[in-house]
C-alpha cells in the first residue's frame, strides 16, 4: 500500500499521457481543459488504494482510475451548465470559457471516453466494469433530474434528499471503489462490501458539499459561495432549517428564498444566517460524522488487514474534515 499523495502522484503522470490532442480543437480544448484544471482526484485515488487493499496492482487499475475522474470530469460539466455555475476549480466553467453547445459535446465525448478505457481490460474484468459503470451512469442521471426537479418543489422530505445525493454522488464513489475491487479480483462479498464503504463516504461527501457551497471559504473553495442558494437548492441546510427553525426562521427563509427584490449577495447573506441561527449548519455537520461512522462500521466486515482498514478509516476522516 501507498500513501495517499503517491496514489495521487502517479495518477496524476498517467493522465498526463492520456491528453486528447486531436481535431476539432473546440471538442477536444475544453476535456483537456477540465482534466487539468486540477481539483482533489478523489475517485482515482479511491479506486488504486482498493485494488492494492485487495491484493492487486495500481498499476492494473490506471485506466478504471481514469475512466472514473473522466466521468466524474464529464459530469461537472454537464452540471455546471444545469446549475448555471460560472466557476469550478476556481477557474472559468466550460459553458462560460466556451459557450454552451461546447460544454454539451465535450461533455458527451467524455462520457464515451471514460466507457471506451474498458477496453484494455480482459472480457471478464471488461464485463463486470462496464455492467457497474452502466448502472452507476444511469443513477447519477437520476440522481441530477432528482436535484433540479426539486428545484421547483416545496415539499422535498430529508428522506427523497437523502436518496437524490445517494445517486447523484455517492454511487460514483462506492463504484470507484468496487471497480478497484473488481481489477484486483477481490470475492464478490468484498465487492459489494467496500461499495456500500464507499457509498456511505459519498453520502457524507456530498454533505459536506453543501455544507462548504455555503459556509466554505470563497479564496479556497474554488466554487461560487452561496450557489445552492442562489439556484434554489433543497440542500440539507434548507430542509433542516424548515424542520428545526422556529416560525419566524422558518417563513423567513422560505421569504428570502422566493423574493425576487433582494441583492444575491444580500439574499445568500441572510439565508446563510438562518442556516446557523436554526442549528441546520450544525446538524449537517452532525449528519457528515454520522454517515462517515455509517461507512467505518462496514470496514469491520472486510476481509482485509487491519493496517490497511486504518487507512481506508484515515481517508474518510480526512474527507469528513476537508474544506476544500
Ligand atoms: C464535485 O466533486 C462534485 C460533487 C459530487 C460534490 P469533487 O469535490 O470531488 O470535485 P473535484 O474533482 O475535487 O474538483
Ligand atoms: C454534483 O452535485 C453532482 C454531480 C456532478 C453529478 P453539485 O451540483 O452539488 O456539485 P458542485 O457543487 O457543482 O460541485
Ligand atoms: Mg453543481
Ligand atoms: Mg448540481
Ligand atoms: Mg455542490
Amino acid at each position: 500500500m501507498q500513501n495517499i499523495e503517491a496514489y495521487q502522484k502517479s495518477f496524476l503522470s498517467y493522465l498526463e499521457g492520456f491528453t486528447v490532442n486531436k481535431e476539432p480543437k473546440n471538442l477536444y480544448e475544453p476535456i483537456n481543459y477540465i482534466l487539468k484544471l486540477g481539483g482533489k482526484r478523489l475517485r482515482p485515488v479511491l479506486t488504486l488504494m482498493t485494488s492494492e487493499v485487495f491484493d492487486g496492482s495500481a498499476t492494473e487499475a490506471m485506466n478504471a482510475a481514469l475512466s472514473v475522474e473522466v466521468f466524474h470530469n464529464f459530469s461537472l460539466i454537464h452540471d455546471d451548465i444545469m446549475d448555471d455555475a460560472p466557476l469550478r476549480r476556481g477557474k472559468e466553467t466550460v459553458h462560460e470559457k466556451w459557450d454552451l453547445n461546447t460544454g454539451i459535446l465535450s461533455g458527451d465525448a467524455m462520457l464515451i471516453l471514460a466507457y471506451q478505457l474498458f477496453e484494455n481490460y480482459e472480457p471478464q474484468i471488461f464485463r463486470a466494469l462496464a455492467k457497474l459503470f452502466s448502472k452507476t451512469a444511469l443513477e447519477v442521471c437520476e440522481g441530477q433530474q432528482y436535484d433540479i426537479d426539486f428545484e421547483t418543489r416545496d415539499d422535498v422530505s430529508i428522506a427523497e434528499y437523502l436518496k437524490m445525493i445517494e445517486y447523484k454522488t455517492a454511487v460514483l464513489v462506492g463504484a470507484a471503489m468496487k471497480m478497484g475491487a473488481i481489477v484486483a479480483k477481490a470475492s464478490e462479498e468484498d465487492q459489494n462490501l467496500i461499495y456500500d464503504f464507499g457509498r456511505f463516504l459519498g453520502v457524507a461527501f456530498q454533505l459536506q458539499d453543501d455544507y462548504l457551497d455555503a459556509f466554505g471559504n470563497p479564496e479556497t473553495f474554488g466554487k461560487q459561495v452561496g450557489g445552492d442558494i442562489l439556484e434554489n437548492k433543497k440542500t440539507y441546510l434548507y430542509l433542516k432549517t424548515l424542520e428545526l427553525g422556529d416560525d419566524a426562521e422558518k417563513s423567513n427563509l422560505l421569504e428570502a428564498m422566493s423574493s425576487a427584490s433582494i441583492a444575491n449577495e444580500a439574499k445568500v447573506e441572510k439565508v446563510k444566517a438562518l442556516f446557523n441561527t436554526s442549528g441546520a449548519a450544525e446538524a449537517t455537520q452532525l449528519a457528515v460524522k454520522d454517515y462517515t461512522q455509517k461507512a467505518f462500521s462496514v470496514l469491520e466486515k472486510l476481509n482485509i488487514s487491519d493496517d490497511k482498514k486504518q487507512i481506508l478509516q484515515l481517508f474518510g476522516e480526512q474527507l469528513m474534515n476537508r474544506r476544500v
